[in-house]
This record gives C-alpha cells, structure tokens and sequence, in this order.
C-alpha cells in the first residue's frame, strides 16, 4: 500500500447492520458518530477515558471464539472501527424486554439521574459474558465507570447478583471468532487513517510520509485530540500488523509485540512475575487496558509511565524496526531524555522481550493521588536474585516520576551486590538514592517527597521479602 493507494469507505458492524461511511474526519470519534446517529446512549462525561460513560463493546478475539471487550467509544476515532463489530447499549434490549445486566441495575437501584448508566451497564455486559467467568461478576470490571450520584454500594449490588450469562444470541456469538481486521486506506477533509497489515508496509508508509503518525491503542493520542486540539494529515494504525500483534512464550523469554493490549498480555501470559500482577490493576482502568499498547507506553516516553519501570526491573529489551534494518537495545539505556527515545524518525517499535527465567522476587508499587486510576507521582518497578549462600546476586531498582526519564537506580543496586538483604543493606542503597535521584517539583510533588518515596518504596520492598520469607 502507498500514499496514493485508493481510498476506501469506512465499514463495521454496529449493533448487527453493516454501516458505511465516506465523509466523516478521521478524528471523529467514535463516540459523536454514535450520537449523530441518534444512538445516544453513550454519553459524553470526560472526552479523555476518565468517567466510562461513553462505554460500548467491541468484539474481540479469545481463543477460537470471542469477547465482549468494554472500551470507550470518546477514545476511538471512527476510522479505528473499521472492520469491528460493535454494540452500543441500544442493541441490548430486545423487543422491549431487557438484558440481565439492565434488570439488575433497575433491580438494585443502581441508577438515579442515569447519565453514567448506559457506560455501567455495558461494562456489567461485557463482563458478564467474559469467558470462562464462574460465580458473580467481579466489580472490579466496572472500575473504569463513574457515577457522580448513585453511590457505588448498589451498583455493586447489581454486579455481584449477575451469574452465568443466559443462553441465547449473545452468547451464541462469541462462539464464533471476531471479524479479521483488514488493511484501511480513508481520507476524508484532506487527512488519511492507513491501516497496513506488515511491518514492512508500515515503514514503507513512513518513509513516503514523514508527517504520518502511527496510533496503537489511541488512548494518547484521542486525549491529544479531544483535549488539546491536535489534528493530524495522516494516521497510521498499528492494529492489524500481524507481527506487532503476536505473543509468544518460550524457555529463554517472553515477546510481547507492540500492539498487543494489556488485557491481552495479561490473559495470554501463562505464569507472569509477581510484580505484573501488581502492575495491571494500577494501570488505568479495564476499558483502557482494553486498547492500551504497551508501544503505545513506551513511546509516549513520559517520565510517569508505569510500563518502564516494571520491565526494566525485569531487564526487558527493546526491539524496533527503520530504514537501518532491525535494533535492539535493554530497555533501561532506551530513553534518550525528557519525552525522548533511541527510535529515529521513520522507525517502528516492534516489540519488548523478557528473559526468563524472572527474578525471584518482583514487586511493582505505584504512588497516586488515588488508588486506582490515576497518573503516578512515583512509580517503582524492583526485583532481586539471591546466590545459595542468600547474598544478593542481582538487584533491580527502577522507578519512574524521579528524573527527566524512567531510569534504573544503578548506584543503589550497586551498593546491595553481595550483600544480604537486610536492613543496613537498605540503608546503604536509600543513601544512594539520595546521592543519585534527581526528582524535579510539580504539582503532584516535591522533589523531596519525591526522594522520600523512592526511599520508602525500597524499604517497603525489604519488609515485604521479609515477610515472604517468614511465612
Ligand atoms: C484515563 C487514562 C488513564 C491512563 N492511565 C495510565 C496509567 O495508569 N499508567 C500509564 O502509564 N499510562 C496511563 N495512561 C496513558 C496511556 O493510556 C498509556 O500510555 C497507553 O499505554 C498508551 O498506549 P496506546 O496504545 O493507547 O498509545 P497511542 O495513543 O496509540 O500512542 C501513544 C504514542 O506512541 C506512539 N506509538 C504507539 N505505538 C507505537 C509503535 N509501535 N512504534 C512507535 N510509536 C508508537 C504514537 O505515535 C503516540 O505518539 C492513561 C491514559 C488515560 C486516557
Ligand atoms: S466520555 Fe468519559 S470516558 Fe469517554
Ligand atoms: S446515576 Fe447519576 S451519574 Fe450515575
């Protein structure tokens, strides 16, 4: 495919009809088109992945069959639904009687001024009909929906009092696999959104537009877009690259591609290090883990990602692909500055390889203003190896939000080599860190906090060994 290839409508399914579209600009998103089309049920609450209440499902691939995947329709735009099969709330109801999931809001008093519901309520769907789910939906899967009036106590009521999904067309379909996605070539208003298929057309695309911005999961780049007015000629979507899509697990390392979703990885990821376990539920909300990339995370090289520092705690490399053939490099040398990577113009992050085996003892620990759901202020990553005579033979201390970039705290894993993991040793490598971290002040905190934390977190990391080891 090239920069004159002929254009094409958008198609996709949506609540069962195919629908085509010509005209419409490449940043709608896909949350307008719906309410243009009087589908408004999704609503719009935040315009930025925060509130939930623009929720719809799209269908996914799982195994040979498929899923309701909960995503948020303000975070697509319409050129990244073609292909899909989507289901909006509208679709639930049939001939007037409605699905469980809307019975149990009503049920429960789940819903008082009912802006948020529809988002709730598909949510509640998709995780109703997750396969393989036994017992009560967890409530957990709501936890990307927010409702400013309810209370949260019967919404949560009406989760837990949904069991198995009923027989019937919706479940029938996920019996059978989600749509193939196929390569899109649109233009509308004078912008195009290319959807090519092989790294080597991907790159092909670069090298002829200098201007094309490639989109993974969009839950960056439609914030940009919604938020802050960015508009772009060209888009380039990462989606339908097989190669960026593939998971693979061997003896020596686990490679996620690129384009592999969060929920994807987590699924797809047989025995995960402790730490990752950790990690995901901190990371944003299930409707964005649903599209989110790790690429995608990687390359917005933003100090307070949280994907930087758990894998460069697991000494995890970096593979890209550009003009100068394919390249690696370990992650933790792969920020080059602020918002900066070793990535040259025109090139394409491929994938993150882990080595296996993982460390003996891995933990992720993420400092928010809130819980769940919120940008770090500091984030770390940390694992460590001890030899047969219980010295430390490998430590790793990532963090994130203490520098200009994520970055490995070389001097404070140093300083424990050898050692047993007691707690002059960690005195000695919270001295480091003083000496080492550079924090910068903002408003979500001091560079003194910033340097307690870090100090803290290292700390908490001891007792929790501790404590493993005692039980
Ligand atoms: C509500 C909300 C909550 C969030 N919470 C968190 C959080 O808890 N932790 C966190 O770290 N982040 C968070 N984020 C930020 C964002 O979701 C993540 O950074 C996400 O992983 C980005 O992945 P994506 O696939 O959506 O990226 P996109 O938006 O598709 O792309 C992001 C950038 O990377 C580039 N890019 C994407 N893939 C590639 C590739 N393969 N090669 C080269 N360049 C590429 C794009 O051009 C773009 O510049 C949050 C965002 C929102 C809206
Ligand atoms: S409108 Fe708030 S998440 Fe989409
Ligand atoms: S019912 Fe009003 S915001 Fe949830």
């Amino acid at each position: 495919m090239n920069a004159s290839a002929a254009c094409t409508p958008l198609r996709f399914l949506l609540n069962g009809r195919p629908v085509s579209i010509e005209s419409s600009s490449i940043q709608t998103t896909l949350l307008d088109f719906l309410r243009d089309r009087g589908l408004t049920g999704a609503k719009e609450g935040c315009a930025e992945g925060e509130c939930g209440a623009c929720t719809v499902v799209l269908v996914a691939g799982d195994g040979s069959g498929s899923a309701y995947r909960a995503v948020n329709s303000c975070l697509l735009f319409l050129p990244m639904a073609a292909g899909h099969e989507i289901y909006t709330v509208e679709s639930l109801a049939a001939q007037g009687k409605l699905t469980e999931a809307q019975q149990a809001m009503a049920a429960a008093g789940g819903s008082q001024c009912g802006y948020c519901t529809p988002g709730f309520v598909m949510s509640l769907f998709a995780e109703q009909y997750r396969p393989g789910r036994l017992g009560p939906c967890d409530p957990e899967a709501l936890g990307g929906n927010l409702c400013r009036c309810t209370g949260y106590r019967p919404i949560r009521d009406a989760a837990l009092a949904l069991g198995a999904a009923p027989e019937g067309p919706w479940r029938d379909r996920l019996a059978k696999p989600a749509p193939p996605l196929e390569s899109v070539e649109y233009e509308s208003e004078g912008a195009r959104f290319t959807r090519p298929t092989t790294v080597a057309e991907c790159l092909g695309i670069l090298a002829a537009d200098p201007q094309a911005r490639l989109i993974a999961g969009g839950t960056d780049l439609a914030v940009e877009s919604n938020l802050h007015g960015r508009r772009w000629g060209r888009l380039v979507s990462l989606e339908a690259i097989a190669e960026l899509r593939e998971f693979r697990e061997t003896e020596d390392s686990v490679r996620i591609g690129a384009a592999v979703t969060l929920n994807e990885i987590a699924a797809r990821w047989n025995a995960p290090p402790e730490s990752f376990r950790q990690w995901l539920p901190l990371f944003a909300s299930p409707p964005l883990r649903n599209r989110a990339t790790l690429g995608g995370n990687l390359m917005t090289a933003s100090p307070i990602g949280d994907g930087a520092p758990l894998l460069m705690a697991l000494d995890a490399v970096a593979h890209w692909a550009g003009a100068r053939g394919r390249r690696t490099a370990p992650l933790a040398e792969f920020f080059t500055g602020y918002r900066r990577t070793a990535l040259e113009a025109g090139e394409l992050f491929t994938a993150i390889e882990i080595p296996r085996p993982g460390p003996a003892f891995s933990r992720f620990y993420k400092v928010a203003k809130r819980r769940v759901d919120d940008i770090s202020t500091v984030a770390a990553g940390m694992a460590m190896d001890w030899d047969s005579a219980g010295r430390i033979a490998r430590a790793r201390f990532a963090f994130g939000g203490v520098a200009a970039v994520p970055l490995r705290a070389t001097a404070a894993e140093e300083a424990v080599l050898g050692e047993r993991w007691n707690e002059s040793t960690v005195r000695r490598a919270q001295a480091a860190l003083a000496r080492t971290l550079e924090p910068i002040s903002d408003h979500r905190g001091s560079a003194e906090y910033r340097l307690a934390v870090a100090q803290s977190l290292l700390e908490k990391f001891w007792w929790e060994r501790r404590e493993e080891a005692a039980a």
